[in-house]
């Protein structure tokens, strides 16, 4: 299926993450162009490994530049923009996927240091990222445009002990993306703003609990297809959001992946594992 993607410059923050690096390598696979940006140079270069392999897979490859930046520094975001700028001129899609989890407490036992990191990590720094696409948008303008945030059924459903957290996906599946779905007209006449809300995902900050049988049994009770996602599937639903030839019609909105996962089990007992359970 043609996604028209090949050819569009593409900034990804979080490349080198689980699900970013997914992402990367799923964007790549399409011909964009890339302009990666991660915190840890260390991680950023044994992902960009695995994004060369990608590039030998006999596809017409993607390029791309990276960038170290600590999206908590307004002159670092800044600088992400000067090299994708410098390279590229115009940026055609934003995916903002940089994110952290956070500590395990009750709200009464939360430090106010955890909350305001919390929002510098996942709002604003989401913020500064949107104001730079936006300043480059407004430089070149054209009919087209894309941002594609990366939220999580806690911002939408709310998550015990992680209440910092889901306050600050909240932040931007409610109110920032549909505020900017109207406001990114100004320049781009077809632009469009949307969420990818995963739910559980297998990924480096996940691997260690999904390995726990009984844990994995608790969480699937609550989800209808009884498995939590791999990054395939957070990337395929970016791609689609990412792309004007697929959901060029949808803006403002918030695709769910999440297996149908409505909550959690709060009362009463589980039953037992009656089959061996897959994660995924
Ligand atoms: N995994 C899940 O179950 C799940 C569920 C729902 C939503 N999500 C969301 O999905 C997104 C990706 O999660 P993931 O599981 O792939 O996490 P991950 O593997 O920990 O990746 C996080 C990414 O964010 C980058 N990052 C963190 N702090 C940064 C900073 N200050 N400046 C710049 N970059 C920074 C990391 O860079 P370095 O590696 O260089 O530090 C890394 O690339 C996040 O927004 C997360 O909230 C994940």
């Amino acid at each position: 299926m043609e996604t028209g993607l090949k050819g569009k410059t593409v900034l990804l923050s979080g490349a080198s993450g689980g699900i970013g690096s997914e992402i990367a390598r799923y964007f790549t696979r399409e011909g964009a162009k890339l302009i990666l940006t991660y915190l840890d140079d260390e991680r950023g270069k044994a992902e960009i490994k695995l994004l060369e392999e990608t590039l030998k897979d006999g596809r017409p490859p993607g390029e791309y530049i990276t960038v170290v930046a600590d999206l908590t520094v307004e002159s670092e975001v800044d600088k992400i923009y000067k090299a994708g700028e410098d390279k590229y001129g115009r940026i055609d899609i934003l995916v903002a996927c940089a994110g952290v989890w956070s500590e395990t407490r009750n709200v009464a036992d939360r430090p106010l240091k955890e909350w305001n990191m919390a929002f510098k990590l996942n709002s604003t720094a989401d913020f500064l990222l949107t104001r730079g696409f936006f300043r480059n948008l407004r430089k070149y303008k054209e009919d087209r445009a894309v941002v594609v945030y990366i939220g999580s059924t806690a911002g939408m459903i709310g998550e015990a002990y992680h209440h910092d957290y889901a306050a600050t996906k909240s932040a931007i599946i409610y109110g920032l993306a549909q505020s900017l779905r109207v406001e990114i007209l100004d320049y781009a006449r077809l632009g469009r703003v949307n969420v990818v809300c995963p739910g559980w995902c297998a990924t480096p900050i996940t691997e260690e609990m999904l390995k726990d049988k009984q844990f994995v049994h608790e969480i699937t009770s609550t989800i209808p297809l009884r498995k939590v996602a791999t990054p395939k599937d957070i990337a395929a639903a970016v791609i689609y959001m990412a792309s004007d030839e697929l959901s060029g019609h949808v803006t403002g909105g918030v695709l769910t992946v999440g297996g149908g996962m409505n909550g959690r089990l709060l009362h009463g007992e589980l039953k037992p594992i009656t089959e061996d359970l897959k994660p995924y």
